[in-house]
Formats: structure tokens, sequence, C-alpha cells
């Protein structure tokens, strides 16, 4: 199994970024935890973070035979990033949207995602352990 863990915009920035909201995990930290559980677990992690919509886009297009489902926390592109939906929307695998921080319970423009219709679930509010939660899920359907 291999699959592509994205970041969004601004997310290079976890432990320095308003920490009380997004915690002090590192975004290094998040994705050495990561790939420590898929080792063990021989799942295959693609990383990549940008600021950029479009670079996101031209990675998941990189990777499209080659992945069999996304993490993805897409920063503030969840809520109006129609091109970055429409790219995963193609890719008809299994999607994972995780948010650190608990999206509907801050600013109303925060509850709204784009995202989310076509992702098979989202993790919101867990803090860097969404992403570990998400991971674990693909591992699951891996037994199944
Ligand atoms: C975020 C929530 C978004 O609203 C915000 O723009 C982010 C981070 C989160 O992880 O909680 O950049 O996706």
């Amino acid at each position: 199994m291999h699959l592509l863990v994205l970041n969004g915009p601004n997310l290079n920035m976890l432990g320095k970024r308003e920490p009380g909201i997004y915690g002090t995990a590192t975004l290094e930290s998040i994705n050495a935890e990561l790939a420590q559980i898929a080792r063990e677990a021989e799942v295959q992690l693609t990383f990549f973070q940008s600021n950029h919509e479009g670079a996101l886009i031209d990675t998941i297009q990189a990777h499209w035979d080659a992945i069999d489902g996304v993490i993805i926390n897409p920063g503030a592109l969840t809520h109006y990033g129609l091109s970055l939906r429409d790219a995963l929307a193609a890719l008809h695998l299994p999607i994972i949207e995780v948010h650190l921080s608990n999206v509907y319970a801050r600013e109303s423009f925060r509850h709204t995602s784009v995202i989310a219709p076509i992702a098979t679930g989202q993790i919101s509010g867990l803090g860097a352990a969404g992403y570990a939660l998400a991971l674990r899920w693909f591992m699951a359907q891996k037994r199944a």
C-alpha cells in the first residue's frame, strides 16, 4: 500500500504557528511518527507540503497511478480550494481529511469544507494524533 500524505498552506510552520490552536509538534515530527508506524506495517508513504494549491495538484497528478489513498490536511484550502477538490475527486481513491484543530468550534468560515464531500472521512480536533489515526484506518483496510 502506498499513500500520499499532503499538507497545505502554512502547515510547514507547525510548532511555531499559533501553538495554542495547532499544538507544538512540528510537521517533521508528525511525519517521522507516521513513517515509523508505516514502516512496521510495510506501508509506503510519500510526504509533500506546499503553500501553493497548484503544487499540491501537480503532486497528486504525478502519483496518479502509484498510490492507494491520500491523507490530507489542506489548511485553509479546505474552505475554498475547488481545484484541489477536483484533483482529489478525480483519483477515485479513499481520502482522509485531517485537521489539527476542531474547525467546527472556530470561525464560521472554517465550518465549510469543499473537500469533505469527496473525502471518505474527516478527522478534526484531535491534534497531531489525527494523522496517525488516519494512517491506522488505511492499515485496517489493508488487513480487511
Ligand atoms: C487546519 C484548519 C484550517 O482552517 C486552517 O486554515 C489551517 C489548519 C487545521 O489543521 O486545523 O491551516 O486545517
